[in-house]
């Protein structure tokens, strides 16, 4: 069976594919090609539905509890620099859907989607770090194995009601063919 750590792992490799296709639009955006909305539009759906309600809903409701109430000092307070990151992404997504409308964008406005695509980015990549080098690692010292046990059950189930990263790999596929080298 799949580590629930591992499950975390691979749907960080599918939102840094994702982050990485809008960093590209932002890009070619603020070198002053068409504002390509609907590709936009899929990736940022992507980031709301399935980076904000299935993988940060995973940890925030089981990874980082465990952290809190197992790990050291260290790992705890780790633990709360990525929940602080959290509330932060959730805003910068909610604030990129304001460039969803179709047609063309102003230079200001070009230059606040590039830059709310970086701060987004950097928060995105800063609480993968974070994980993948600190809570990952105390969740494997300090958490007992007994209290994983239904981890990965309880995953597939929010996968299954939301959407997992199976349900959305053939949705980015065309938009990461497209952005993504
Ligand atoms: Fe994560």
């Amino acid at each position: 069976m799949i580590h629930p750590l591992d499950n975390l792992r691979a749907d960080h490799a599918l939102v840094a594919r994702a982050c990485t296709a809008l960093q590209a639009i932002a890009e070619s955006v603020q070198a002053g090609c068409r504002f390509p909305a609907a590709d936009t539009a899929v990736l940022l759906r992507f980031l709301r539905d399935f980076l904000a309600a299935v993988h940060l809903h995973k940890e925030s409701s089981w990874l980082w509890p465990a952290i809190v109430m197992r790990g050291d000092d260290d790992a705890a307070a780790s633990a709360g620099e990525v929940a602080r990151l959290h509330e932060e992404v959730t805003e910068l997504i909610h604030s990129l859907v304001l460039f969803w409308e179709p047609g063309d964008l102003s230079a200001p406005e070009r230059a606040g989607f590039a830059a709310a695509v970086q701060a987004l980015r950097d928060r995105i990549e800063r609480m993968a770090r974070i994980e993948e080098e600190v809570l990952f690692p105390a969740c494997v010292r300090d958490v007992p194995p007994d209290d994983l046990l239904d981890w990965i059950e309880q995953f597939h189930r929010v996968e299954q009601e939301r959407g997992g990263a199976k349900t959305w790999l053939p949705i980015l596929d065309g938009v990461l063919a497209r952005w993504v080298a």
